[in-house]
């Protein structure tokens, strides 16, 4: 029996984030250069973005380029961009087919010029799709995020526009880049690292964590189900006891 029959599709997660790691290693284990991982990478992204509409997953939310990604070698970092703005103009329209709306969180201006402006407009293009929210990270990190969303925070009370006082964990998530998302329920990490790596944070406080030594250009929708049906099974308490939860 495939994982994919055995999900529970009433208890799916709203939301799985997940960190692709491994592009390099695969490619290297093949005597490829780095980039030719990320191109395979981006098979695996389509196989995981369907795999996720097929069985009714809301959002899914990828960690496509981190800040620390831009120390890389320029040409690794100028070839995943060109990666970027290829794939976003070839699977526009199947994201539309789809029914699925981009979305992106990070420090987008940093982006190439180039880049930003696809990405705004594929953006724009698929805003009105209800069936899956698919959010690249890029450029972004959580420090980077909460830092900002602190600064805004402080800009807000020193104008008067909130009170110190009304400062709580709704208001805080008011003003992350993640403010319209539900937190993930369900974090996913392939090639067999077992950390966070400056992802999500705040939004992974109560999320079930999930790695795979699986390399991700070899991730496919079925080792997507095999992480959801995996969730599935665990019991989550949030703080409380199995008792108090029955
Ligand atoms: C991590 O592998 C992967 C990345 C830093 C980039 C991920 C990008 C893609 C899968 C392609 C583009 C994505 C989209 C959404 C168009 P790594 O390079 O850190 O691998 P390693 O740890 O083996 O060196």
């Amino acid at each position: 029996m495939s994982f994919r029959e055995k999900l529970n599709l009433d208890k799916l997660p709203k939301h799985v984030a997940i960190i692709m790691d491994g592009n390099g290693r695969w490619a290297k284990e093949k005597g490829k250069m780095r980039v030719f991982g990320h191109k395979n990478g981006v098979l695996a992204v389509r196989d995981a973005v369907e795999g996720a509409a097929e069985v009714g997953i809301e959002n899914l939310t990828l960690y496509a380029f981190s800040t620390e990604n831009w120390n890389r070698p320029k040409l690794e970092v100028t070839a995943l961009m060109e990666l970027l703005v290829s794939t976003i103009n070839k699977e526009t329209k199947t994201l539309m087919d789809n029914n699925v709306r981009l979305n992106a969180i990070g420090d987008l201006r940093s982006l190439p010029t180039r880049c930003y402006k696809e990405l705004q407009e594929a953006m724009a293009k698929t805003a009105s799709n209800t069936r899956l929210t698919l959010t690249l990270a890029l450029s972004y990190s959580s420090r980077w995020e909460i830092l900002n969303a602190t600064k805004l925070i402080a800009a807000d009370t020193a104008s008067g526009k909130i009170n110190a006082e009304d400062i709580n964990e709704k208001l805080f998530e008011s003003y992350l880049s993640t403010h319209n998302l539900p937190d993930p329920e369900l974090m996913v990490r392939t090639s067999g690292e077992h950390r966070i790596s400056n992802y999500l944070l705040w939004q992974l406080a109560y999320a079930e964590l999930y790695f795979t030594p699986k390399l991700w250009p070899d991730f496919r929708r079925e080792d997507l189900f095999e992480a959801i049906y995996n969730y599935q099974q665990r019991e989550r308490r949030f703080g409380l006891t199995s008792e108090q939860l029955t």
